[in-house]
């Protein structure tokens, strides 16, 4: 008998497999994937000093999390850093599992040395999202990544398929170690300008004599004609970006996991934590190369130069390198073009997101609020002694005991469900205090800014609506410019100093979900608090159960078990195509044996 070439065998490889992705979808099952990362310290100079930054498999940023609406995706964390660590997918909505969230309200942290697997479906959802760390400032250091999450084949986009998928992370950065810039926070002290802007981890071009020499810079190469979709986060630490690209329009699509109305725009604020999808069509004729461009917003002058990142956009055929002055952005401090932009983002009711049904048939405007919070974010203030922010007056403490397991041990004396919906006239506290949430309950939240920058905020486990934004203080008045048609549906939103957000959420994710600031030093000192969304009926098809491998610390920490695989180098098993080949072809042979 002939033996099977590797062509052969590779066909019975390539066709056993098509056969299980057919059986995966026709019995209903979703597909898992799994990821296996090494969270670790390696060493680069994106501003030309040296220094230590947190690497995924030795990658800063991260690898992407690819991966299509309902599949199951694993990821085994090796914690190789030599402190604690935790990871948070910012924006994916963990229905029934807030137990995979990653904050400290849900979960230990993974300590040095051990590792942890995170399991979850991205049940009901599209769009372009982004994981990072949660804990220690780490974010200061890297550590973060892209997350896709493709539309099923049978739900159309509600745009051409573009050409080709680009991820762009854009951020402040400072050439400082993270430890140190959190000791400067911990002594009381801020954290002064940081000292340049990165693109995906690099930093600018030399566009003019101002950038030292030898800076390594982003490249992104495209082809003439081609149309690109660029998925673009803020993930700096304090910093509001303008993005642009010289001579090309950007065209937004999508925002956090919502389809948009679709718009050009010349330049696009994003704000700390944010994240947009633009097609950009390369229609120039390619005389050079072009500046892509993310510059601070709201800098005072002295730093404004230092702080504008460059990347180069490259045609396959340039002429030559980019040349003329940088693409102007708005101009600086003008608060007001940026809110306008930001209402003018609007959600299309009429796209079709995760689900077939339009995005808009979720009528949210006519749903009746329920609860309603108005958060205040004052500049930080010092409690006993302390350099703290807070909202409402109450700068969050985390217990070393997660609220989460707290309840589900009923640990006494964790926290309080007391968090005040106003601002109350006494003094300022560290408490950890949260919020009763109303399981379906729709809570209407009005951040308001009475601070002197920009912060941005984001909650865990759920899309709200954005419904108004305006300067001044908010009164109850103010309802009647909300949008309730088509404001767009998203996890992170920003509140101009001066001004005020009003956003709207329906309460029927239940577990324990964090609403945080986006600012990284904000967030540090203590502005975040935690909503509790609990099932009366205390059924358990609205929330997963623990899960096995959970960690445990605080007053929990003899369940703990020894972990007998503390940090070896050792691969996670991964049910590989080829290895369910195996599977799969050792089960035929076996019906064929009975049959
Ligand atoms: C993501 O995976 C899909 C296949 O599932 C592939 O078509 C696409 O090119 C990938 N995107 C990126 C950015 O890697
Ligand atoms: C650590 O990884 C191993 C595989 O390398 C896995 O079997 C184990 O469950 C993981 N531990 C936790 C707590 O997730
Ligand atoms: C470099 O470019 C910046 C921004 O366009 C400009 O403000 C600055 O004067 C330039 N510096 C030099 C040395 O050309
Ligand atoms: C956006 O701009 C491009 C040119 O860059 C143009 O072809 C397209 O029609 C514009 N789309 C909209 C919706 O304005
Ligand atoms: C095309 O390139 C030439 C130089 O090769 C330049 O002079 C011209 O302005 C460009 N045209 C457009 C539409 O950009
Ligand atoms: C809204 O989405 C639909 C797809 O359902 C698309 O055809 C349409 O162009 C979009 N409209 C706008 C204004 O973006
Ligand atoms: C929290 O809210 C629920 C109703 O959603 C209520 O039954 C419960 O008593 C509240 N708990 C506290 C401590 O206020
Ligand atoms: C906001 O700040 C101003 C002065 O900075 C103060 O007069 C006002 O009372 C503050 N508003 C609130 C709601 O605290
Ligand atoms: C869910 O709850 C039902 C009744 O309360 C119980 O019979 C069942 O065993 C529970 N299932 C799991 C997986 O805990």
């Amino acid at each position: 008998m002939r033996r099977p070439s590797s062509f052969h065998l590779r066909l019975l490889c390539l066709l056993s497999c098509l056969l299980l992705q057919l059986l995966d979808g026709s019995l209903g099952e979703d597909p898992f994937a799994y990821f296996d990362w090494e969270v670790s310290y390696v060493s680069a100079s994106p501003l030309g000093v040296k220094q230590k930054v947190i690497g995924i498999n030795r990658q800063f940023p991260g690898p992407i999390l690819n991966v299509t609406t309902n599949w199951n995706v694993v990821v085994n964390i090796r914690n190789n850093l030599d402190e604690p660590f935790l990871v948070t997918w910012s924006g994916l909505q963990q229905r029934k599992n807030s137990w995979q969230d990653g904050v400290l309200g849900t979960n230990c942290p993974i300590p040095a040395g051990w590792n942890w697997t995170y399991e979850f479906q991205v049940k009901d959802q599209i769009g372009s999202f982004f994981y990072l760390p949660s804990v220690g400032f780490q974010r200061a250091g890297g550590g973060y990544g892209g997350i896709i999450i493709n539309n099923r084949d049978v739900i159309p986009l509600p745009f051409g398929t573009p050409d080709g998928d680009i991820t762009i992370f854009i951020s402040d950065w400072y050439t400082k170690d993270y430890k140190d810039l959190k000791k400067t926070l911990e002594d009381g002290n801020d954290l002064g300008n940081p000292d340049g802007i990165l693109f995906n981890g690099l930093g600018p071009y030399r566009y003019n004599d101002s950038i030292p020499d030898g800076i390594i810079y982003e490249r992104i190469n495209v082809e003439p004609g081609r149309t690109y979709r660029f998925r673009v986060h803020n993930v700096g630490i304090s910093t509001s970006l303008n993005f642009r690209i010289q001579n090309h329009n950007l065209l937004l699509v999508e925002t956090e996991g919502s389809y948009t109305v679709q718009q050009n725009y010349t330049n696009m604020d994003l704000h700390v934590g944010q994240s947009y999808s633009f097609l950009v069509t390369m229609d120039q004729n390619a005389s050079t190369d072009y500046y892509i461009v993310a510059s601070a917003r709201f800098a005072d002058a002295s730093t404004r130069e230092r702080l504008i990142g460059v990347a180069i956009l490259h045609y396959s055929n340039s002429q030559g390198p980019a040349s003329g002055p940088l693409p102007d952005g708005p101009d600086e401090g003008d608060t007001y073009f940026s809110m306008n932009q930001a209402r003018s983002i609007r959600w299309n009711v009429s796209a079709s997101a995760a689900r077939p049904n339009p995005q808009g048939s979720f009528r949210y405007g006519q749903i009746t609020v329920t609860d309603v919070y108005v958060l205040l974010n004052r500049p930080a203030e010092l409690i006993n002694g302390q350099l703290r922010t807070t909202l409402n007056g109450i700068s969050y403490i985390a217990p070393s005991t997660p609220l989460k397991l707290a309840q589900l041990f009923n640990v006494p004396g964790v926290y309080k469900l007391d968090f005040p919906n106003h601002m109350m006239n006494r003094p300022a506290k560290v408490d950890t205090s949260i919020i009763n949430g109303t399981y379906k309950g729709f809570m209407e939240i009005i951040f308001q800014n009475n601070d002197t920058t920009v912060q941005s905020y984001h909650l865990d486990g759920y899309a709200f609506f954005v419904v108004g934004m305006d300067f001044g203080t908010w009164t109850e008045n103010s309802r009647g410019i909300y949008n309730k048609w088509d404001g767009v549906a998203r996890s992170t939103v920003q509140v101009f100093p001066g001004a005020w957000t009003a956003i709207l959420v329906y309460l029927d994710n239940v577990g324990i979900w964090n609403l945080r600031a986006g600012n990284l030093d904000s967030w540090y000192l203590g502005q975040e608090v935690y909503i509790s969304v609990v099932n009366p009926e205390d059924s358990n098809k609205t929330e997963l159960p623990v899960p096995d491998n959970a960690i445990f610390c605080g007053a929990l920490s003899s369940l703990q078990k020894e972990q007998s695989h503390k940090f070896r180098f050792s691969k996670a098993p991964s049910m590989t195509c080829s290895s369910k080949m195996i599977l799969f072809w050792l089960l035929l042979a076996w019906f064929g044996i009975w049959s």
